[in-house]
């Protein structure tokens, strides 16, 4: 299957679990639900579970194993989306081509969205059949016992708490918190480096080791996609930054120039166009390099590495 094909794939089969795992729009409390499923579903490019299937692909996970976790990190990720486009974080407008859900629901209503989707993703993880709130499953969806070496209750602790820590005030959530701090302020390099490897590097990197937690990891090849997924994080930061002052509104389907206009440090304003650019292909290479190691079985993570860098949106 060429790169195109299989991102499409695993895209297509990330939106049908999601779908699934929601509850569905008309359960009580509807509005909440319909809220949920608003944020999550239709929309945005997938890249933390292409980065956990490609990670699982690279050690032989099946992908009906990897979609639990590519889920889970998914709708964290949708969870500090809603957050994020809060009045009192980011205040945004538009948010994946359609109104934030604040906008088009109302502010509680997102706050509780972000609850709940974070609440849901670790019962996802978790492999509990989230019956409680709608019944039935998608064939062929429960994981295998066997996967990778370790006793089938040991790993998912380890994943649950791999997802856990980067979501919380250590990751996302405290990545998140350096950055409304830093409105208004220069950082200096390091600060700005530790601010993107926390609100976006943390869950960047949780999608990827999730992945490899699928498969059969040993530890050099852990450490190996550790140190790939350190890279990634950063660099997926530094090209939301670059296309944060080159791209529309319409391609980006959010609103361009909001770092500049309320004020927020980032690699372009600190480094400016051309160097963060530069930084932006030696951070690329540096995660390329780092995928050697694997062989061909990174294949799938080097083309994403690429797709990261030379994305429009
Ligand atoms: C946007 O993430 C927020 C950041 C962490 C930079 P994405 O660019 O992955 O957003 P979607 O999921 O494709 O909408
Ligand atoms: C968002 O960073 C990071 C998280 C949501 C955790 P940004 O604030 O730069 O993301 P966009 O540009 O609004 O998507
Ligand atoms: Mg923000
Ligand atoms: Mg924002
Ligand atoms: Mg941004």
């Amino acid at each position: 299957m060429n790169f195109a094909d299989w991102m499409s794939a695993v895209q297509n089969r990330t939106e049908d679990a999601l779908a699934h795992w929601l509850p569905p729009a008309d359960t009580q409390p509807a509005r909440l639900h319909d809220a949920m499923r608003y944020a999550v579903l239709g929309g945005g490019k997938r890249i933390r579970p292409l980065l956990c299937h490609a990670a699982g692909a690279a050690l032989g996970a099946l992908p009906t194993d990897l979609d639990r976790a590519a889920c889970a990190v998914e709708l964290i990720h949708a969870y500090s989306l809603v957050h994020d486009d809060l009045p009192c974080m980011d205040d945004d407008k538009l948010r994946r081509g359609k109104p934030t859900v604040h906008v088009e629901y109302d502010e509680a209503t997102a706050l509780l969205v972000g609850d709940a989707l974070q609440s849901l993703a670790f019962q996802v993880l978790i492999n509990q059949p989230v019956d409680n709130l709608h019944d039935s499953h998608i064939a062929g969806q429960v994981d295998s016992p066997g996967l990778m070496g370790l006793p089938y209750c040991q790993r998912r602790l380890s994943m649950l708490l791999l997802l856990a820590q980067a979501a919380g005030s250590r990751g996302m959530a405290g990545g998140q918190a350096i950055d409304l701090a830093a409105v208004g302020q220069t950082l200096a390099l390091e600060e700005l480096e530790l601010m993107h490897i926390h609100k976006t590097g943390a869950l960047i990197r949780a999608a990827v080791l999730l992945g490899a937690h699928c498969g059969n990891a040993d530890a050099d090849t852990q450490t190996t996609l550790s140190h790939f997924a350190n890279r990634i994080g950063l660099l997926f930061q530094v090209v939301d930054d670059i296309l944060d002052t080159e791209a529309s509104t319409a391609t980006l389907g959010k609103t361009a120039g909001k770092d500049a206009a309320q004020n927020k440090p980032t690699y372009v304003s600190l480094l400016g166009i051309t160097r963060a650019k530069a930084l932006a292909a030696e951070l690329r290479d540096e995660a390329l390099a780092a995928l050697a190691p694997l062989g061909d079985r990174a294949e799938r993570l080097g083309g994403l590495t690429r797709y990261i860098v030379e994305r429009r949106f």
